[in-house]
């Protein structure tokens, strides 16, 4: 049986015999006994597990990326270096976020505060936490039920992006070469890593039953939460050609499937990827977005995954590979009923091509949640208008989630709109359309009522935030993301 290697808190571990479907929490904890790192909800909510992985393939050099040990499956880090808690202090030095959490008084319970120096860590070798917001983007994905916040913060913000000069800097110098190619077959369990495409095609054949997987963020909740078998499953995160954005030649991006979400978010602070930088900075926590891929949001096809609106709103096509071939489709034809997509047997997402976004084109996003960090949607919309130099609509797109079964356009909308003068009266006349696009439900998140209220509100918000501003960006509007919940219509 293949061995798992990696580096753990810079020593070389093979493991020979932990279950593929062994998240890397359980196995620190019960097979290494490295019980710093903490499990608290099992689902990437707390922060509680989170470790640190040395990402070698991160677009702009290698880089430290907090991640929630939860939700990793073992044979994922094949190759990798990971650190925990226990790895960060020498014999009684400890390591500056250790030292600048205990001189700001940040630790209280001790249960949370293993999680909270890992996510510092990825702070102090960050070179972009150069805005405050910035710092709780970091934070975001670790809870303190003492409400120790400021502390926690004020010893974030004084250690973020201070790289000191010590063996963690020499290891991002040079990471590690283990290949992070895998297979083994355990008792029935079936894992594989493919390197390359050409490695993925025959073992789809040999394995058509295998369910393919990247961050595992939705995948690994199957175990963690509902205690389901996951026997045969081909991980895409080994297979270079697979993850990066790149500039097309006509202006336009294409965002390979295992991007993480990190990455792309990097990247979409360019002027034209704007809806998605927005949609990114409310999208779950940090360590979520350190794993979580573009492909695995979208395959899931879940109706309020928050990519799908401000792709739909950017006019982005998939490409779709298998054995035989790729092929393109519109991503409004990807989503074919609840959770259903356009995949057929052996094909997989392979990238996501968006066509470039004209200069004077007004485009934004939103997303209205219950909470504003780490949580997800109850509505999100994303729109893109160009106008006729007459101010007349020439072009509209307006992708919504959290209205339907799957994230949609909404035709009658744009429909209404197309051809008319961009103008709040204009705009007014046009809302009833988006009645007979969308017919919400009640659940949990809003009501009906709510949900088409929300809606028909960020369309307004769209006209006088791109009034001001054709791209707003952030944080100018962060309160544009926070609305409060109405479970009933008002009597
Ligand atoms: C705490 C928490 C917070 C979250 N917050 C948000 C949020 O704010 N907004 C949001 O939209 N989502 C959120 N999610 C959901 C999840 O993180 C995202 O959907 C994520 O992008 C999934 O990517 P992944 O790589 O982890 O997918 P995986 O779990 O690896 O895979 C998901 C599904 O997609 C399939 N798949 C993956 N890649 C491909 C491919 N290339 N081709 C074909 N099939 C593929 C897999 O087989 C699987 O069925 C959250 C999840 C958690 C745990
Ligand atoms: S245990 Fe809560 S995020 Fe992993
Ligand atoms: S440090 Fe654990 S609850 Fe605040």
């Amino acid at each position: 049986m293949q061995a798992i290697r990696f580096y753990l808190n810079d020593r070389l571990v093979e493991d020979h015999q932990a279950p593929p479907t062994t998240t890397l929490l359980e196995y620190l904890r019960g097979h290494r006994r490295l019980t710093g790192t903490k499990e608290g909800c099992a689902e990437g909510d707390c922060g509680a597990c989170t470790v640190v992985i040395l990402d070698p393939a991160a677009p702009e050099g290698p880089r430290y990326r907090a991640v929630n040990a939860c939700l990793v499956l073992l044979p994922t880090i094949q190759g990798l270096c990971v650190y925990t808690v226990e790895g960060l202090s020498e014999g009684t030095e400890r390591h500056p976020v250790q030292e600048a959490l205990a001189a700001a008084l940040g630790s209280q319970c001790g249960y949370c505060t293993p999680g909270v120096v890992m996510a510092m860590f990825e702070a102090c070798y960050r070179e972009d936490l150069d805005e405050p917001w910035k710092l709780d983007d970091q934070m975001c994905g670790n809870l303190c039920r003492c409400t120790g916040y400021r502390p926690i913060r004020e010893a974030t913000a004084s250690i973020a992006g201070a790289r000191p000069d010590d063996r963690f800097r020499l290891r991002l110098a040079a990471p590690p070469a283990l290949s992070r190619g895998f297979f083994r077959d355990h008792d029935g369990e079936i894992f594989a890593a493919p390197t390359a495409l050409d490695e993925l095609w025959p073992l789809m054949e040999a394995h058509p039953q295998a369910r393919l997987v990247c961050g595992s963020t939705d995948l690994a909740l199957l175990k963690t939460k509902r205690f389901e078998r996951l026997p045969a499953l081909i991980s895409l995160t080994a297979i270079p050609q697979l993850r990066g954005v790149t500039r097309r030649p006509d202006g336009g991006w294409r965002i390979g499937a295992t991007t993480i979400l990190s990455d792309l978010e990097q990247a979409a602070s360019s002027d034209s990827l704007i809806p998605l930088h927005r949609m990114l900075r409310y999208f779950a926590s940090r360590q979520i977005k350190n794993i979580a891929t573009v492909g695995g949001n979208l395959c899931n096809a879940s109706p309020i995954g928050d990519l799908a609106p401000a792709l739909l709103a950017l006019g982005a096509r998939v490409e779709l590979s298998s054995a035989a071939g790729a092929r393109e489709l519109d991503l409004c034809a990807f989503f074919v009923s609840y959770r259903k997509t356009a995949l057929r047997p052996g094909e997989l997402l392979t990238a996501v091509l968006i066509p470039p976004l004209p200069a004077a084109a007004l485009a934004s996003a939103y997303k209205v949640s219950k909470r504003r960090e780490l949580d997800i949607s109850t509505v999100a919309a994303a729109l893109v208008v160009e106008l006729a130099p007459d101010g007349r609509v020439a072009t509209i797109r307006a992708g919504f989630g959290g209205m339907a079964a799957i994230p949609a356009r909404a035709p009658h909308l744009e429909a209404a709109l197309l051809g008319q003068p961009w103008t709040e009266a204009h705009i007014e006349a046009a809302l009833p359309a988006l009645r007979r696009d969308f017919q919400p439900i009640d659940d949990l998140r809003g009501s009906a009522w709510y949900r088409a209220t929300v809606a028909d509100n960020l369309v307004r918000a769209f006209f006088h935030e791109t009034r001001e501003d054709p791209r707003p960006r952030l944080p100018q509007h962060p309160s544009s993301t926070i609305a409060l919940s109405h479970a009933e219509a008002p009597r």
